[in-house]
């Protein structure tokens, strides 16, 4: 039996529940009482400026989390993590993708071996390669330069190059075109391809383990859409293909040749891979300085979650928030609305981050969790969303903590009225957050001319909990400040929750069934054991099928 106690009957759970039962925080009395409280609930982090005072909370309620934090031993943890322990326990594996991104002359190992010069090694190499295809020297089987670079990978090896390249595609070599094909519905890679000339394209196929389904596929369908664009050649695979892996075994058995693998390491977990070999696509498309200045961003702030005190510690405050929501008001989701097109992919990135990484139900040592774990994330930029779903965020039943994140600058490449047009997008930004925090009293509803009978209608009770996130402008840096502060915040949550944040076998389970049921679809095969719902269904699509 572990002897680590459940973390509900910690005295510090208990203190903050009593304290929660003391009633709610006023966010409109808060202000009042403490006029300072817009400039003292802030942090700065590298070019971030986050500003938490528009939370329910009170420096007690703050207090009070850091003792679960310091109970928990979150710290400890972290350090664990940055030492190299294998804290993913049932994988039995490190957890170092801080060591991706630390500069050539750190020291980290892994079994007693620094990992830190192979990581620049490699970094070296994608940056070799990433400026030959950027400069036209590395041609396709014809002789042509490559202009297409289609990223083939699900989960983590799309997200992460996906998100990134749209959130920095003002920075990106405008003249390459940049596609990523996820799912394994024939359609996505279709329509990726149907307008490229084979000669000039570039297949990277992006997969950690080398063997998900879903990539293998369509990789093997790109083959042969290259080699029946390229009449047949086998020997053109090699100047369009390059795979993204820690599997040389099975990259080679795919034909691609071992010169053109991007090796990675089995201490990165796939939702924290884009900034190792799996962004050689972000790579070629904003070229290796700005990938520089990127792992520099996150390099900032793992540094900035190693040695800030708690009181200041950016990623703990956030993950403690998200805590004082989920374990203390009944929150179930967590919404993250970013004010900026670039950073449309976003939010779906941080869904595998963050969902995959703690929606879990067993703690550590196996024992079912008799707490909430991680929140269902969502979101999409704004201002699209106030014309969709804020209505229920302001007027709903739920409480929905978000995040919102701004910048002062629209990316340089806008000029004119669409530059113009940023200080109206960041209005928006603003007022909702002032709208979500304020609300608008009846009385207020009154005063503005309301008729009687629509003012319950017209009131918005307000005290909506909201971050904000603020920097000058999105560059590559900013980026990767962004992300290590939702890696990290994810990570003190896990701590706290007891949970192995670093596996994802629920995952699994899908993978196996699917490969159990294809057999019935393609040759209407029995499926030994499978279920009269699903057996139904699959008989019903064999008869809808042409
Ligand atoms: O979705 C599950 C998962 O295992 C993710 O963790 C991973 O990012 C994704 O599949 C892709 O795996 P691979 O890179 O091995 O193809």
């Amino acid at each position: 039996m572990s002897d680590t106690p459940e973390l509900t009957r910690r005295p510090e759970w208990a203190a903050l529940e009593d304290h929660r039962a003391e009633g709610q925080p006023v966010l409109r009395e808060l202000f009042a009482a403490d006029p300072a409280r817009a400039e003292r609930y802030v942090v700065r982090v590298g070019d971030l400026y986050i500003d938490y005072s528009k939370h329910l909370i009170t420096d007690e309620t703050l207090a009070l989390l850091r003792e679960l934090a310091a109970a928990t031993d979150v710290f400890g943890l972290r350090d664990a993590m940055f030492r190299g322990e294998k804290i993913n326990i049932t994988e039995r594996r490190a957890v170092l993708h801080t060591a991706l991104r630390a500069p050539r002359d750190a020291v980290v190992e892994v079994d007693g071996e620094n990992v830190v010069p192979q990581v620049h090694a490699v970094l070296d190499k994608m940056a070799d390669f990433a400026g030959r295809v950027r400069s036209g020297e590395w041609t396709g089987h014809t002789g042509r330069r490559i202009r297409n670079v289609v990223n083939i990978g699900i989960g983590g090896s799309d997200l992460g190059p996906a998100m990134a390249y749209e959130a920095l595609r003002a920075f990106t070599a405008r003249e390459l075109t940049f596609r990523f094909v996820s799912n394994v519905d024939g359609a996505d890679l279709h329509e990726a391809t149907r307008d490229l000339d084979p000669a000039e394209t570039l297949f990277i196929v992006a997969s950690k383990t080398f063997t998900t389904i879903e990539t293998i596929t369509n990789a093997t369908s790109a083959r042969t859409w290259l080699l029946d664009g390229l009449g047949g050649d086998e020997k053109a695979v090699a100047r369009h293909f390059v795979a993204l892996s820690t599997n040389a075994g099975k990259v080679t058995e795919f034909g691609i040749d071992p010169d053109n693998m991007f090796e990675f390491w089995d201490w990165v977990g796939g939702r924290y891979s884009y900034d190792s070999a799996i962004g050689l696509s972000l790579m070629i498309a904003i070229g290796p300085d700005r990938f520089r200045e990127m792992l520099d961003g996150f390099h900032l702030v793992d540094e900035h979650f190693r040695t800030a005190p708690a009181e200041a510690n950016a990623p703990l405050l956030l993950g403690l928030l998200g805590v004082w929501y989920g374990n203390f008001h009944d929150a179930q989701s967590h919404a993250v609305l970013p004010y900026s097109h670039y950073l449309s992919k976003f939010t779906a990135y941080l869904q595998q981050l963050d969902m995959e990484s703690n929606g879990k139900s067993v703690d550590r040592e196996g024992r079912p969790v008799q707490w909430q774990t991680g929140p269902v994330v969502w979101g999409t930029p704004g201002t699209n969303g106030q014309h969709a779903y804020y209505q229920l965020i302001h007027q709903g039943t739920k409480l929905i903590p978000a995040d919102f994140i701004g910048f002062a600058e629209p990316v340089a490449e806008l000029s004119g009225e669409l530059k113009a047009q940023h200080d109206l997008l960041m209005a928006n930004f603003f007022a909702q957050t002032q709208a979500l925090a304020f609300g608008k009293t009846a009385d207020e509803a009154r005063a503005e001319g309301v008729a009687e009978e629509q003012v319950a209608h017209r009131t918005f009770k307000g005290n909506h909990p909201t971050t904000t996130v603020l920097a000058r402008e999105l560059t590559p840096s900013v980026l990767g400040q962004l992300i290590a502060l939702y890696e990290h915040k994810v990570f003190v949550q896990g701590a706290i929750w007891n949970i192995d944040s670093f596996d994802q076998w629920g995952v699994e389970l899908g993978k196996v069934l699917a490969k159990r049921i294809e057999p019935a679809l393609t040759e209407g095969a029995e499926v030994p054991g499978l279920d009269p719902s699903t057996t139904a269904l699959v008989s019903t699509y064999r008869t809808l099928r042409k």
